[in-house]
């Protein structure tokens, strides 16, 4: 009777650790944009991939338009590990106190993606990940957006048309001071903020590559859209380091495969889904899109550059020289 008793007990036990072993491990990744973006459409192939690769030993939750956190909250909430991935723009790896990726919001630091491409593929981009460690962050991957434009509800074609305006930025020392080096008054707010700021008029204009425009509505409330390509707007791809690394080592294998694969994919259509946003701005007849002649490009960039000096001490002079190294820029050409 004890006999059976005792091995009736080990198959309860047995069955219960079945069961939990059967548990999927459940990665939420939150992020601030719509769906239909780079990012968002980067997170849907990422999960698809995840949830294949593992036979469904993953799961993966993708929580789109800050459902579940605004931009400073989720980072906090990928440390505290209430969340297991989201995929900030490097802008806000600055207020983390990683000032050196604040050199992707430097004004006209890449003309190309293949410029950017270069630093973020490269060494460097590396050593940036491996730099966010002891923050408690894996550094898994850069994901594209696009060159950002400006918009307001007035036409921006000379610095001088931004004097007074109060353009709203992301938290980031760098776009505070671009701003200011046009004479506008930069507005700290989080994403899903801004279209009802512009509704409003609490905000009379922003920065942002063309599809976050267009899946925010934004161009329904600005009826001017500059293309400027002033600005690089990408993004980190991160986790929680203790999730990650308490992974089992082969489901972490598929994994970064998932994500290797979802990566090529987010920034192969990066620039199309870009393309199309501004092509859909255009046909909705609310706003104009101006191209700004070359003349005036110069006269923008001009106004701009002296950002890189002003903001050297802050990013690390070495770390700008690394990317013009990298990327053959050369500010004395200005
Ligand atoms: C922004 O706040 O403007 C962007 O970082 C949003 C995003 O994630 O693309």
């Amino acid at each position: 009777m004890k006999i059976r008793a005792a091995l009736a007990a080990l198959l309860a036990t047995g069955l219960v650790a079945l069961a939990q072993a059967a548990e999927p491990v459940v990665i939420k990744f939150s992020h601030v944009v719509a769906d239909d973006t780079p990012k968002g459409k980067g997170a849907a192939r990422f999960k698809e991939l995840a949830e294949q690769y593992t036979q469904g030993a993953v799961k993966v939750e993708v929580y789109a338009n800050s459902t579940l956190y605004k931009d400073k909250e989720e980072m906090e909430a990928l440390q505290l590990g209430a969340v297991q991935m989201i995929a900030p723009s490097l802008a806000k790896f600055g207020p983390l106190g990683v000032k050196t990726f604040e050199v992707f919001d430097l004004p006209y630091i890449f003309d190309t993606a293949a410029d950017l491409h270069k630093v973020t593929a490269g060494p460097l981009g590396k050593k940036m990940l491996a730099s966010l460690e002891p923050k408690g962050i894996k550094g898994l991957a850069f994901w594209d957006n696009g060159f950002k434009s400006f918009s307001a509800n007035r036409p921006l074609r000379a610095p001088a048309d931004f004097k007074g305006l109060k353009l709203r930025i992301q938290s980031s020392k760098v776009l505070e001071a671009q701003m200011r080096a046009l004479g506008a008054l930069p507005q700290v707010m989080a994403f899903s903020e801004v279209y009802q700021a512009l509704q409003t008029g609490v905000v009379d204009g922003t920065e942002n590559p063309h599809s976050n425009l267009y899946t925010q509505k934004m161009h329904e409330v600005q009826k001017h859209v500059t293309l400027s390509d002033h600005g690089y707007l990408g993004y980190g791809v991160i986790t929680n380091r203790k999730f990650w690394e308490g992974l089992d080592p082969t489901l972490r294998g598929q994994l970064e495969k998932a994500l290797a694969d979802a990566t090529e994919f987010a920034n192969g259509i990066a620039q199309e889904e870009n393309q199309k946003a501004i092509d859909a701005v255009r046909a909705s007849g609310k706003t104009e899109v101006y191209a700004l002649t070359a003349d005036e490009r110069k006269a923008l960039k001009k106004a701009l550059l002296p950002v890189h000096e002003e903001m050297a001490s802050r990013i690390g002079k070495e770390t700008i020289e690394a990317v013009y190294q990298e990327t053959g820029f050369d500010p004395s050409k200005f």
